[in-house]
């Protein structure tokens, strides 16, 4: 099974183009098992991340790790209760922050929060490549969260990681698990644009002309 799409994946994911499944195959479940990770699966994802490029290597990433039970209950505090509902299972929680602005000069990095985002996607394609599962979330009081866990004001708080071990979607509440479907893509014809801006393609005023019979 080494680098092909998982079969639960499948029927929701097929790439346009011919390239490695590790792309492929990660996801976002929200159905975590409450079983620890191991601690060195854990470092190897922020190895990945850490090798991520970023403008003059300035590396304005931080990772501020939940994973005792008293970390993780004052993380999932600062989420939004719809994100709380299934993250609460997940044995690991990281909020992701960048630091706004360069080392060697003070002056503003308007690219931190693009490197940390790279790193974050390195973080998230080695622990789904490790077999293990993550999900981001946006929906966090950024304001508290900086109070609560001492968030210099020279750094973004971005998002929050829920990360785990793949657990059983039928534990969900229903709600939660009718969004446990693996999302799709638009086509990378409707993302790539070619010589400048372009709106997509529209259909001719013939391709939505029934033929006469
Ligand atoms: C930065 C970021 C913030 C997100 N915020 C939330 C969130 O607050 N709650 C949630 O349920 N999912 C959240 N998601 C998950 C996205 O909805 C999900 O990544 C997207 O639908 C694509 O699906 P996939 O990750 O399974 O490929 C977030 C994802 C990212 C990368």
């Amino acid at each position: 099974m080494e680098n092909q799409i998982s079969p639960e994946l499948k029927p929701y994911r097929q790439p346009d183009h011919e390239i490695s499944a590790d792309y492929v195959n990660r996801w976002s479940p929200r159905a975590f098992s409450p079983e620890p990770i191991d601690d060195e699966s854990l470092m190897r994802a922020f190895e990945a991340a850490r090798w991520a490029a970023s403008s003059y290597n300035e590396q304005p990433w931080r990772f501020l790790l939940a994973r005792t039970d008293s970390d993780r209950a004052k993380f999932l505090d600062l989420l939004i209760p719809a994100n709380q509902e299934w993250a609460k299972t997940a044995p690991v929680l990281v909020l992701i922050i960048s630091k706004k602005t360069f080392t060697m000069n003070g002056q503003p990095n308007s690219v931190n929060q693009f490197d940390a985002g790279t790193a974050s996607g390195y973080l998230t394609l080695e622990l789904s490549k490790l077999g293990l599962i993550s999900h981001g979330m946006a929906g966090f009081d950024r304001d508290r969260a900086r109070t609560v866990l001492n968030v210099p004001a020279d750094f973004d708080l971005l998002a929050v990681f829920a990360i785990g071990k793949h657990g059983d979607p039928a534990l969900l509440s229903e709600q939660v698990r009718e969004r446990e479907v693996p999302s799709g893509r638009r086509p990378v014809s409707e993302s790539v644009m070619e010589g400048g801006f372009t709106l997509p393609k529209e259909k001719s005023a013939e391709e939505d002309t029934i033929p006469d019979a």
